[in-house]
This record gives C-alpha cells, sequence and structure tokens, in this order.
C-alpha cells in the first residue's frame, strides 16, 4: 500500500522582526544574522497566538468535508504544548470539527515529534485503509531577549494529512532511527525559554546525521547520488549545510551541485520565519517544492534528516507523486509571508515579553491591532483557554 502526504500547509503568525534591525540595536554586525547564521526574519507571536491556534490555522484550508469524516487519527507533535494533561490534539479536534470517533494525542520529543506523529500515522494507515491521519507540528521557540539563541528563535505550525495514495509525497519503508539522552538543548517545566550549549548541540546535530546516514544507506544502499534533494531539520538556515556539506565530499561535482542547490531552495521559508522546532523539516519541504522550478519530477526521490534534542534523530525517504505540483500552496504561502507586520524593536520587546494571566477569573484577550490570523486564543477563564474564529 502506498501511503504519505496527500496534503499539506503551513502557518506562521503575521508579526516578525527584521533581523538586520535586531542585530544593529543588539551591537551586533548584520551580517551575522544574516550570512553567519543565514537568518533574515523572525516571527514573533502574540500573546493570541499559541500551539493550539497555529496547528488549527494551519490544518483548516487543507480539509474538507470528506476529510473531516475520515480524520481517526490526530497527532500533535510539539515541545511547547499549553498544558501538562490535555493534549493541543484535542482542542484542535474540537476547533476543526473533526467527527467525534477520532483519537486525539501530543507527541514530545524536542523538534523530533513531527516524525514520531508521521510515522506513527503510516502505521496507523497501513492498518487502517480508507481512513486519514491529520499530523501537526506546532511550536513557538524561545530563548530570551538578547541571548546567543535570539536570533534562532521563532514560531509557526505545519498540518499534514496521511493518506493512503497520497497526492504530494509517498513514504518510503526503511528508515533509521537513533537515541542518545544528551543535554545540548533542553526546557524545564518551570520555564518558557530554552535551556541550550549551542556550540554541542550543533556538533550533536552533525554527529546524529552522519552517524544515522551511515546505518541507512547500508540498510538501503542508497548513495546521496541517488536523492534529488535531501531535507534538514533547520533551527536556522546554515545548519544542515554543515551536516551535509562533509557527506557530499567523496560525491560528483553533479550531484554536490544537485543537492546543494535543493538545500537553498529549502531554507527559503526558515529563513523568513526562524525555527519553528518540530515542523521545520516538513516546513523545508514545503519550501522546495514550493520554490522549485522544474528541477524536480514526480518519482524523484527526497530524502529527510528529523533531530530532536535531547536527542533523537531518524532519516527516511519519499518519492514525489505524479501532478505533486499540484496540490502545493505556493501562491497562499507567498501572501501569508508578503503580508506580515514588521514590528519594531519596542513592539517586538513587549510582544516577547507579555504573560498569559494566571489567576481565577475571566481574562479576554485582545492583540487585534497585530493578530489577524483565523484562530486565535480570545480568552482565559477560570484557568480553561478558549479559542474564537475571526469571520
Ligand atoms: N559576518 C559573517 N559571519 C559571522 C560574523 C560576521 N560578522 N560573525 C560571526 N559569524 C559566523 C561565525 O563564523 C559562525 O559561522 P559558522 O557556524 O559557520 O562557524 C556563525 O556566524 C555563528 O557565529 P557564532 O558561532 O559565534 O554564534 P553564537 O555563538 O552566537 O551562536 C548558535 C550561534 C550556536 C546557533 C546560537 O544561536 C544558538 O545556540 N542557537 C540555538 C541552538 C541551535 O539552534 N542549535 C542547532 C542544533 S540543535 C537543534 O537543531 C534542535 C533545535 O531546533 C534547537
Amino acid at each position: 500500500m502506498l501511503i504519505g502526504i496527500d496534503k499539506m500547509n503551513f502557518f506562521t503568525p503575521n508579526t516578525y522582526i527584521d533581523l538586520v534591525k535586531l542585530a544593529e540595536h543588539r551591537g551586533i554586525d548584520p551580517n551575522k544574522f544574516t550570512v553567519g547564521i543565514g537568518q533574515s526574519k523572525m516571527a514573533v507571536p502574540t500573546i493570541t497566538q499559541d500551539t493550539v491556534s497555529m496547528g488549527a490555522n494551519a490544518a483548516l484550508p487543507i480539509l474538507d468535508a470528506t476529510d473531516l469524516g475520515k480524520i481517526d487519527l490526530i497527532v500533535v507533535g510539539t515541545e511547547t504544548g499549553i498544558d501538562e494533561s490535555k493534549s493541543s490534539a484535542a482542542f484542535i479536534h474540537q476547533l476543526l470539527n473533526i467527527h467525534p470517533f477520532a483519537k486525539s494525542v501530543e507527541v514530545k520529543q524536542a523538534c523530533y515529534g513531527a516524525t514520531a506523529g508521521l510515522m506513527m500515522a503510516k502505521d496507523f494507515i497501513t492498518t487502517h485503509p480508507g481512513r486519514k491521519a491529520l499530523v501537526i507540528a506546532s511550536d513557538i521557540s524561545r530563548y530570551g531577549l538578547a541571548t546567543s539563541g535570539e536570533v534562532t528563535q521563532g514560531a509557526g505550525a505545519v498540518a499534514m494529512l496521511i493518506s493512503e495514495n497520497p497526492r504530494i509525497l509517498e513514504l518510503e519503508d526503511v528508515s533509521v532511527s537513533m537515541t542518545e539522552s544528551i543535554f545540548d538543548f533542553w526546557r524545564p517545566n518551570y520555564t518558557d525559554t530554552a535551556i541550550v550549549n549551542g556550540k554541542f548541540s550543533n556538533e550533536a546535530y552533525v554527529n546524529f546525521f552522519s552517524t544515522i546516514w551511515e546505518e541507512f544507506s547500508k540498510r538501503t544502499s542508497y548513495s546521496l547520488a541517488d536523492f534529488n534533494a535531501f531535507c534538514f531539520h533547520l533551527p536556522y538556515s546554515k545548519m544542515g549545510k554543515k551536516a551535509l556539506l562533509p557527506a557530499l565530499e567523496n560525491e560528483s561535482e553533479d550531484v554536490q551541485k544537485r543537492l546543494m542547490s535543493h538545500y537553498d531552495l529549502s531554507t527559503t521559508y526558515t529563513k523568513n520565519i526562524g525555527n519553528i522546532y518540530t515542523g521545520s523539516l516538513y516546513l523545508s519541504l514545503m519550501s522546495l517544492l514550493d520554490s522549485d522550478e522544474n528541477s524536480l519530477k514526480s518519482g524523484d526521490l527526497i530524502g529527510f534528516f528529523s533531530y530532536g534534542s535531547g536527542a533523537v534523530g531518524e532519516i527516511f525517504s519519499g518519492r514525489l507523486v505524479e501532478d505533486y505540483d499540484k496540490h502545493l500552496l505556493k501562491e497562499a504561502h507567498q501572501d501569508m509571508l508578503n503580508n506580515r507586520y514588521d514590528l519594531s524593536i519596542e513592539e517586538y520587546e513587549t510582544i516577547f515579553t507579555k504573560e498569559l494571566p494566571k489567576t481565577d477569573g475571566t481574562h479576554p484577550l485582545s492583540e487585534a491591532k497585530y493578530d489577524k490570523s483565523h484562530f486565535y486564543l480570545s480568552s482565559i477563564t477560570d484557568h480553561q483557554r478558549h479559542y474564537n474564529e475571526r469571520q
């Protein structure tokens, strides 16, 4: 049975900070951010956008009435969930009006969560042919103002509808995962900003890729020359390149050129949004497919490297389906990115430091000047989050 991504979309809040402006304000050479790290703009969510609203906003445009009646599994991968008990998937199930006899769960393993969800969905469809699964990745990346990780923050969500006979990408069966308990990046329950050992996290990412790639190529007999493109988890646009370049050293000039030019296409959205944690790998796939001008075709093999600090990694592969390009939402993605609000430094720092109310009672929330999204967090009443739909 052929199973994979039938439809996909992403959402990012419509407020961002320009990173040249931020670098100048922090007294840092802007080239460090734009060239050294490779980032241009960074999404900054208002308090009215959270993991639930972003996930629902990503999924809404791709689901029709038939899908809503056939989705039996909703998995949300996130490391910035909004409740230690109730899953964001249960909220999203209600916001999207999915039929009642579905299961909804949240999965956590840093930026790897959505890949666990994708693999779970693939297995689910194998045993439930004809049914569908919704996999959502939704996160807000926060390190803190004026920290070395500040430039690698971001926010957004990806939604993928997984089914039999998919119209975008068929997933192949062999994949290789790896786990090693390390402290490269983590976030204890009592803090809303991540703790990171930056240099070590870069090294861990590169080591995971090279170790898993060696095993994957052994098990599949694939070499990099078999791939038309390789997509990476991108905490910032330069990170995947640090892993890919050493692996390409012994490949022909043609293979190096092909994989590097496709790598560049896969980084466009990340450069303009920042790290969206577990959705980032799938954002890089959409960036590649939306930006490509006829160099990719159906049947082409695409590799994927998923990495979640702490750490779990996985390499897997998929093939583009005939007419896949007819099912992309390129124009909607461009419109979303082109119609965002460019925050001043003062607005950015005010929005960043705002906190949700933590006391009893009713607390209406409004950020109407900035947040124009369809679903938004409208109030917290007696510690319950309530969401509204903008008409
Ligand atoms: N002009 C051009 N380039 C410049 C420059 C300038 N003026 N100044 C510095 N640079 C270059 C540096 O040479 C360096 O390039 P290389 O990486 O190619 O060596 C790059 O800019 C970054 O400079 P530094 O290493 O000095 O930057 P830093 O110490 O401030 O930290 C960082 C960078 C480690 C990425 C930091 O932002 C961070 O900790 N980010 C969060 C952690 C992270 O994203 N880790 C990635 C792997 S972990 C993961 O993938 C999971 C996840 O999502 C978090």
